[in-house]
């Protein structure tokens, strides 16, 4: 039982927080396979329905495990640990994750490693062919946090600073609902921004602490200049919509870029990376590559694949853990916000 390093380490990593069912199997840090099930039946809602992302978890998981196993073509006594995120995330959509992990590993005879989500993201890369170096800073934006962190080892962050009210998606998500778009909004904005003037309007800084964000503002604004101008013109959202997602896009990635930016300055940290759904913004990535490449700086992108969430990125944590003998207790209970 447990990890042999003559022989490397095989990890199951399972991924239930919050509407993707996922799961991935790892050898040492390579991935053998990586499936994801979406619940796309959120989307007529225009959120995440906790209840029923926890049944579709529940009804999902032994379906993507087993698809999992086939395309990464190994025998699952061969495994070593099972990984799974134990937060941040919705209560139930979590147990459903975490009840198959212990079952799996205690079954299996091998231990479960909890992961916390939001590091996960932040080591997704290290999935990469060249992973930073330590210490670097990680922009983390996801549907429900951004964190600016400094990471000094694999499993030794500190957390900078973070948002004071929305995070970066839901500034995506929330102003998506605002102009009549699906859930979940952020790639909507992102395609829509591609044919739009981001100069056209403009949306305010928030005036807050060094490293600390504020979306709430934005949003907003944006609410407030849509209702003013729906008012004095009915087609003003229909005939404005890229050129408000353009801006409005462009000042979300404006207000995160100049804190990561004045971290690394402050820090005189050299790598820098950017993790989290929101990372698969194609403006923010081809932003931050030009901010790094314009200070001499290395750049730190995970695959798109990994920057949404995924179980990769909590194989990968389980696999630094499980080095470090990080296992956990079969007492173990998922927590909805950082414990
Ligand atoms: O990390 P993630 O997949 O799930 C959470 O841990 O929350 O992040 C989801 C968030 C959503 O708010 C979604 O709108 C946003 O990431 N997102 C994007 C893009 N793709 C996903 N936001 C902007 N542009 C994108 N291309
Ligand atoms: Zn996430």
């Amino acid at each position: 039982m447990g990890m042999n390093s003559l022989k490397g380490t095989y990890i199951l990593a399972i991924e239930t927080s919050c509407d993707e069912t996922a799961a991935a199997i790892l050898y040492n840090q390579r991935i053998l396979a990586n499936v994801i099930s979406s619940q796309l039946q959120h989307s007529d809602f225009g959120g995440v329905i906790p209840e029923l992302a926890s049944r579709l978890h529940q009804q999902q998981i032994i379906q993507v495990v087993n698809a999992t196993f086939k395309q990464a073509g190994i025998d699952p006594k061969r495994l070593d640990a099972v990984a799974v995120t134990q937060g941040p995330g919705l209560l139930g959509a979590l147990l459903v994750g975490m009840c198959f992990a212990k079952a799996y590993a205690w079954a299996m005879g091998v231990p479960v490693i909890t992961v916390n989500h939001m590091e996960a993201h932040v080591l997704a890369n290290f999935l990469n062919e060249s992973p930073p170096s330590f210490p670097f800073l990680c922009l983390t934006v996801s549907g429900g946090h951004t964190q600016l962190v400094l990471i000094k080892d694999y499993l030794d962050m500190q957390i900078l600073g973070q948002t004071i009210d929305d995070a970066a998606g839901e500034a995506f998500d929330k102003a998506a609902k605002m102009m009549n778009l699906p859930y979940p909004g952020g790639p909507h904005i992102d395609r829509l921004a591609k044919s739009g003037n981001a100069e056209k309007f403009s949306f305010p800084t928030p005036d807050v602490d060094q490293y600390a964000f504020s979306f709430s503002g934005l949003k907003t604004a944006l609410l407030y200049l849509i209702r003013d101008e729906v008012r004095k013109h009915p087609g003003f959202l229909e005939e404005h919509l890229a050129d408000l997602c353009a801006s409005y896009q462009h000042q979300i990635i404006t207000i995160l870029l100049d804190k990561l930016q004045l971290a690394a300055r402050e820090t005189g940290v050299r790598h820098l990376a950017i993790a989290g759904g929101v990372s698969a913004n194609s403006e923010l990535r081809a932003s931050f590559k030009t901010l790094c490449l314009e200070n001499n700086w290395i750049s730190h992108i995970p695959a798109l694949e990994y920057s949404t969430d995924n179980a990769a990125m909590i194989g990968i944590a389980g696999y630094y853990k499980l080095l470090k003998g990080k296992t956990s207790a079969w007492d173990a209970v998922p927590y909805a916000r950082k414990a």
